[in-house]
């Protein structure tokens, strides 16, 4: 396990990533890994596991948000396994901005995965990814990371300008192809918000071959994603909901609504703009309202929310004023 991981989730960070692995178990690797057990080996934490990967679950082995490196066990040796990284870009994309109010990358990252494993495969292309709560970019980043399209949405408007800033500043230091432009968004002839939208190369040849990489932005309230999104246009929705605690209230009025009033109108607009077979991934702080509340919001909206075994493993503290947990769901088709 990745040593940052340890100082971020504390105690926390051995238990996700066993839920985590469970999980991948489950739906990628369908049983081809058995249970990790958090093993110490001279003075290291370990999870331990039987497998017999090919490279395709390399690469998802790869993809776990604690993973530094694996080893097989031999007759007591530790042989190094080589694991393939999806990672497009530098690292510093997803660690150089640092706010009050940030979703922890590696927390990021875990719920990402959550949601994309759970959702049906889709071979062939990069995935979409929206996050309709998106703050200063954390998940935006990281699936721009993976080599995804990233959109999202945030009415917050400094967090916007924040992460126009920060784009534009980091494509340009790292002399990465691009382009980003920020424009008014009108429905019905008044204005919704704004938009900011790049198109990256990853490479300069991909570029040139018109494979560039989308993040979307629009500085609006979520409840508007059905104006700027198509239905079943995207096959993710992963986001870290206010925690109904003073960083999450800095947007003054609007966000005067409870998280979970807040969930029962914005959860039914989001499932409209997931793909059927896609699923949905909310980090919610069950100290404003419990965990079946919440599910059974998600099951209004006609997802089917995922509840059993290694689901119910991503409770963990963050604070004295949140206890945060993982809430999963699918939409049917
Ligand atoms: C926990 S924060 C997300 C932080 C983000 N993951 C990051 O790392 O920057 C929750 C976000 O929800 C946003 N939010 C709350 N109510 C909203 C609404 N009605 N529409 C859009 N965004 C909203 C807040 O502005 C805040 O940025």
């Amino acid at each position: 396990m990745h040593p940052s991981a340890n100082r971020v989730y504390a105690e926390a960070s051995l238990a996700l990533t066993v839920a985590e692995l469970a999980v991948l178990a489950r739906t990628r690797l369908e049983g081809r890994i058995g249970e990790a057990t958090p093993t110490w080996i001279a003075g290291v934490p370990y999870l331990a596991f039987e497998a017999d990967p090919d490279d395709g679950d390399l690469a998802l082995l790869g993809d776990v948000s604690t993973a530094m490196a694996l080893f097989e066990r031999s007759s007591g040796a530790m042989l190094p396994v080589e694991l393939p990284r999806r990672d497009r870009f530098d690292d510093d994309l997803l660690t150089i901005l640092k706010y009050q109010g940030k979703t922890n990358e590696v927390f990021t990252k875990l719920l990402l995965n959550l949601t994309v494993w759970s959702g049906t495969e889709i071979p062939g292309r990069p995935l979409k990814v929206l996050d309709p709560m998106c703050g200063r970019g954390t998940t935006l980043n990281q699936v721009l990371m993976n080599g995804w399209h990233a959109f999202g949405l945030d009415l917050d408007e400094r967090d916007f300008d924040s992460y126009a800033v920060f784009l534009r500043g980091w494509l340009t230091a790292k002399r990465l192809k691009h382009s980003v432009e920020v424009t008014p968004v009108r429905r019905d002839g008044a204005k919704l918000g704004r938009r900011l939208h790049a198109e990256v190369g990853a490479t300069k040849e991909e570029w040139k071959a018109g494979d560039a990489i989308t993040v979307d932005y629009v500085n609006a309230d979520t409840l508007h994603t059905r104006a700027v999104h198509k239905p079943r246009s995207v096959d993710a929705v992963v986001t870290d909901a206010p925690y109904g605690v003073q960083h999450g209230s800095r947007s003054g009025g609007r966000l005067a609504r409870s998280p979970l009033d807040l969930l029962r109108e914005a959860v039914p607009v989001w499932a409209e703009v997931l793909r059927p077979g896609g699923a949905m991934g909310i980090a919610w702080n069950t100290h404003v309202a419990d965990r079946d509340d919440a599910l059974a919001v998600l099951a209004d909206a006609g997802l089917e929310p995922l509840d059993d075994g290694p689901y119910r493993g991503f409770l963990h503290r963050v604070d004295q004023a949140i206890q945060r947990d993982g809430l999963l769901a699918r939409k049917p088709g």
